[in-house]
């Protein structure tokens, strides 16, 4: 039935049809199940991902065939996302190796490292930053590639996470990155950071229970965030202001339980940020506005597990 699939395209455009007949969730790395046969593809022919389009013409070998279809079909059966199949994920414009230790980089984080935490920091001078819930590393590595001259901390939960970090750290280069292992700021006694990002885990219970099979295969450690989905974003809200310097800035993704975090905290100034592509639940927050708000903060977090 494959026979007739001879080249580059015709592989590509195969995958996707049996992708969107599956029913598969994108999301992880992609959007869409173009996206996600082409980069199966190309990684299956040991091609680069920017080839350009002329290639697509080419024609295959069996072999060749086979190697693809064989992802294709992983993909279908067992659900596993792209970034696993191929081992590589690509975040703010970086290769990482991405593998279930973690989870697959996609924060919309990566846009804000980008463009300098514009307009964000604004005239801060940022020496030390901390990527709090590091996972892969994505946020502390990226954050420190792109600012040599920042030393750059990046603290998990999981020893997992961090044997891939380190996997990260050497293979981006990332000499002004300091691993640790830490439950939120447990392990951070007495340090003090210009810059605070985090993207810990938010997604609410309910949730966690009816995620699609894609999900499965990450460490539902980073996922899972209680009734609400604010279990940790309310501890990090509540320990920020001890870790920061006096204009330190902390950056976070609550996801979708930005509403929840909204409701709970209708005081707290918090400034939503504004990507291509709208909001995503990502708010910055100042020292001075959580010391402001800390004991209504406090309490609320000191009832979480
Ligand atoms: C949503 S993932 C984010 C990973 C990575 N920063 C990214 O953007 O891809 C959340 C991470 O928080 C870690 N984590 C969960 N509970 C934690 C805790 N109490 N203290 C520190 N890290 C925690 C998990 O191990 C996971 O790696």
């Amino acid at each position: 039935m494959t026979d007739e699939l001879q080249t580059i395209i015709d592989l590509i455009r195969y995958g996707a049809s049996r992708f969107n007949a599956a029913g598969l969730s994108f999301g992880h790395s992609y959007d869409n199940a173009i996206d996600e046969a082409t980069h199966l593809t190309l990684h299956a022919l040991h091609l680069p991902h920017d080839i350009g389009p002329a290639y697509g013409q080419s024609r295959v070998t069996l072999a060749e065939k086979e190697d693809v279809l064989g992802l294709f079909l992983r993909r279908i059966e067992e659900r596993i996302p792209v970034a696993y199949l191929t081992g590589e994920a690509w975040f703010a414009g970086l290769s990482f190796n991405s593998d279930p230790r973690a989870l697959v980089p996609r924060s919309p984080i990566a846009e804000l490292i980008e463009n300098g935490f514009e307009p964000w920091l604004g005239d801060r001078e940022v020496r030390r930053a901390l990527d709090l819930c590091t996972g892969s590393g994505c946020i502390g590595i990226a954050m420190a590639h792109y600012n040599p001259e920042w030393q750059v901390d990046a603290a998990d939960i999981s020893d997992d996470a961090l044997a891939l970090a380190q996997s990260n750290k050497s293979r981006l280069h990332a000499d002004n990155v300091r691993l640790l292992k830490s439950d939120l700021f447990s392990a951070l006694q007495g340090e003090h950071y210009d810059l605070i990002v985090t993207n810990p885990p938010y997604v609410t219970n309910t949730e966690t229970d009816a995620l699609p099979p894609e999900y499965d295969h990450e460490p539902e450690l980073g996922l899972r965030a209680g009734a609400d989905g604010l279990d940790l974003a309310l501890k990090i809200l509540r320990d920020a202001p001890l870790h920061l310097t006096d204009r330190g800035l902390l950056i976070c993704e609550v996801g979708e339980a930005e509403e929840a975090l909204a409701r709970l905290l209708p005081e707290l100034p918090l400034a939503w940020v504004e990507f291509k592509v709208g909001q995503m639940g990502i708010f910055v927050a100042d020292r001075h506005d959580l010391v402001t708000h800390h004991a209504r903060i406090k309490k609320l977090a000191d009832k979480r597990p």
